[in-house]
């Protein structure tokens, strides 16, 4: 276990705050922010889903990706297994399952999963987009990915992943740099890339690409503006 883990309370507590506030002042409509819709690069991965297939959406907020993939999964038999720490998170996203009409298609945990495993080689497609940079040491990051690897079904089990990089804050109207030392470890673009080609080894990716993101985020009386590389990454497991 790494030192960062020393870090990590500061880290979660700064992220269940930020998390907390969010999914209570904006749902999944809510235009402008970054709950508006699906990322196009993960329903592409999920139209590849068969019959009966069953997903885990590994700190899943309230939905935006679970929910269009239930629909989606409706008249084939699947299901999506929902976790996040947050229990605002799981309960607007309940809401959501319920104004969509896919209740059984959905199942929800409250588990924090840097310190609790996946079940392995049960899912069709394990999801993690945007979650570990904030709640994993980048010391083990390394760890949860083969968690991930190990969660996927042998013969073409998906994991899907998005990871922030790089990321930097500023004062939206000064321009002036501050402290994103909240973001644990934050990786660096370059070593998350030949870290991901390298587990991944034997494993057919599908698509590995880079682009950069910024976001508005309002912090009292204060905007800032975040700054990242972010890393999509799937692949299929042999
Ligand atoms: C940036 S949001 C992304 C939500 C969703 N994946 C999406 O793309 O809309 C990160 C989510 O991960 C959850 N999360 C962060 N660290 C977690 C952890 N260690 N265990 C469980 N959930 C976590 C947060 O509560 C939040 O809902």
């Amino acid at each position: 276990m790494s030192n960062e883990w020393q870090n990590r309370d500061y880290a979660v507590d700064a992220d269940r705050t930020y998390h907390e506030r969010y999914f209570r002042e904006n749902n999944l409509s809510a235009p402008g922010s970054w709950l508006a819709g699906p990322d196009e690069f993960v329903l592409r991965q999920a139209r590849s889903l068969a019959k009966n297939s069953y997903v885990v959406d590994v700190g899943c907020g309230p939905g935006r990706h679970a929910i269009p993939i239930a629909l989606y999964l409706k008249s084939l038999g699947g299901r999506v297994l929902c976790i996040d720490y947050l229990p605002i998170a799981l309960e607007r996203l309940s809401e959501a399952a319920e104004a969509a009409g896919v209740v059984d298609q959905i199942e929800t945990q409250a588990i924090d999963v840097a310190t609790t495993s996946l079940l392995a080689g049960s899912y069709d497609m394990c999801l993690a987009w945007s979650v570990w940079e904030a709640t994993v040491p980048c010391a083990d990051i390394a760890a949860k990915l083969v968690e991930l690897q190990e969660a996927a079904k042998s013969g073409g089990g998906l994991n899907v992943i998005m990871f922030n990089t790089e990321m930097r804050r500023f004062d939206a109207s000064s321009g002036v740099e501050l402290d994103a030392s909240s973001k644990l470890g934050n990786f660096n673009a370059r070593d998350l890339l030949s870290l991901l080609r390298r587990l991944y080894e034997g494993w057919s990716a599908i698509r590995i690409e880079t682009r950069d993101d910024e976001e508005f985020v309002a912090d009292g009386n204060r905007t800032d503006r975040w700054t990242a590389k972010q890393v999509l990454f799937s692949a299929r497991k042999p």
